[in-house]
């Protein structure tokens, strides 16, 4: 219709989303013709606790505008729990096109500090539980011949922040993740991206100024959400941040850095003298996988 973007035959999960950014993109999704799963346990930001409600609440809230959802409450931190919202999905609405990982939980505490039940609370959300739920919907659009798949990164991950050792380590496992997924997908018509969303939520709510977290409604983000898993971008492998009024690419390049005879062993002194070329970031190049990075180093 006119070249807008619709989602009328497609069926989207979304984790966490009985809240905050998730429940921005399940409306954003409904309202233009998706059927949408709401997954969400219904943690407290520490990741603690269950509750039915949430994930129930946006479900009526798509219900009453006229769209299409039902609610899941299984944890994405548990493999079964991935399974079975990926089956519940298929068992309701007969496929399954788009997956967005967005569940999360927040820990914040300086690693000197750090607990190991701190650790696994937030990489067992985060990181295994992308894993959890995009190994089944990978192998459902595998068969479908077409799937997109979308994870959440954070600036905390792509840039560091002062007591997110664990948060970040997350964040950016999921880079990674998507980077190999993004390959593996490829024959499949499977796409893989990931965004780095700035919004306003209980995450974000006591750590901004109310002046800035009034420019940060998560409905400013769930436009780039539709746009990359919309069947009309052909974008796989992205990082793209976006709020605050911005919107941007970020990328991985590696630097032309400087070239020795493998044969010999450099010594540590020569590599002091060299340094400054080792760092200098002209003419700095990204590669698309693994084997494009080695077959570069000699181009
Ligand atoms: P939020 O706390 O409102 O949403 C997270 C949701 O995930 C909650 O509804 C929670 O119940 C659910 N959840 C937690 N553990 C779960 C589990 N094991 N299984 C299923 N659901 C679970 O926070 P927000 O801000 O909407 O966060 C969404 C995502 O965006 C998170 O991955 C977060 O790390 C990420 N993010 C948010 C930023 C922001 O500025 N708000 C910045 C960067 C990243």
């Amino acid at each position: 219709k006119n070249g807008s973007l619709r989602f009328d035959d497609q069926v989207v999960l979304i984790t966490g989303a009985g809240g905050g950014l998730g429940r921005a993109y399940a409306m954003a999704y409904a309202r233009r013709g998706a059927r949408v799963v709401v997954n969400d346990i219904g943690a407290t930001r520490r990741g603690d606790g269950h509750s039915d409600g949430p994930a129930a609440s946006v479900v009526e809230e798509i219900r009453a505008m006229g769209g299409e959802a039902f609610a899941n409450t299984d944890s994405v931190a548990d493999p079964v729990g991935g399974e079975s919202m990926v089956a519940a999905a298929v068992a309701q609405y007969g496929r399954l096109d788009i997956l967005v990982n967005n569940a999360g939980n927040l820990r914040d505490v300086s690693l000197a500090r750090m607990q190991p039940e701190d650790w696994d609370a937030i990489l067992d959300v985060h990181l295994k539980g992308a894993f959890c739920v995009t190994a089944p919907a990978f192998r459902i659009m595998k068969d479908q011949n077409y799937g997109r798949i979308l994870f959440t990164t954070s600036a905390a991950g792509l840039y560091g922040n002062f007591g997110q050792t664990h948060y970040a380590a997350a964040k950016m496992g999921l880079v990674g993740l998507m980077q190999s997924l993004c390959i593996e997908g490829r024959k499949n018509g499977i796409q893989a991206n990931v965004v780095a969303p700035l919004a306003a939520s209980r995450m974000t709510e006591d750590l901004l100024p109310p002046e800035v977290l009034e420019n940060m409604d998560p409905a400013t983000v769930a436009p780039l959400v539709l746009w990359l898993t919309s069947s009309a971008c052909t974008e796989s492998g992205s990082i793209v941040n976006m709020g605050l009024g911005c919107l941007n690419r970020v990328q991985l390049v590696t630097g032309r850095g400087v070239r020795f005879d493998a044969t010999t062993p450099l010594q540590p002194e020569a590599i002091a003298r060299m340094w400054g070329d080792v760092l200098d970031m002209k003419d700095a190049r990204p590669f698309p996988d693994m084997n494009a990075f080695i077959l570069g180093l000699f181009s």
